[in-house]
């Protein structure tokens, strides 16, 4: 049962180099169309802020 997400119940993962991972029952002011997971930028460096398109990976040797 520990493994087990409740369902609804909002998660913020955050993945080693790479974004935030959202999941569950949340709202993003100005993005309410957005539901279940997202992934959000914190390298700084996606082109579609506030969310992560990928650009991390090409910074990990950096
Ligand atoms: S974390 Fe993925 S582009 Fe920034």
């Amino acid at each position: 049962m520990a493994n087990q997400e409740e369902p609804g119940k909002t998660k913020i993962e955050l993945i080693d180099k790479g974004p935030a991972r959202i999941t569950g029952d949340f709202t993003i002011a100005g993005f309410e169309n957005i539901r279940g997971e997202v992934f959000l930028c914190r390298c700084g460096e996606s082109s579609n802020k506030p969310f992560c398109d990928g650009t991390h990976r090409s910074l990990e040797d950096d």
